[in-house]
């Protein structure tokens, strides 16, 4: 099974990772044109959030 860990960036987008690749990146600023998807608006808009991890396979 392979191991995801989602983390999350400061200021910045959910990073995937799968089996410590990155997989994609996920926006959580709300202000993606492309949303699910992180298209680099955050830094327009300001975002402010600390970093975070999670694993969610192992
Ligand atoms: S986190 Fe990057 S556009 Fe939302």
């Amino acid at each position: 099974m392979p191991r995801v860990v989602v983390k999350s960036q400061q200021n910045g987008p959910n990073l995937v990772f799968v089996d410590g690749k990155v997989s994609t990146a996920l926006c959580r600023c709300g202000h993606s044109a492309g949303k699910p998807y992180c298209d680099g608006t955050h830094a327009k808009v300001e975002f402010k959030a600390p970093a975070h991890e999670t694993v969610i396979l192992e």
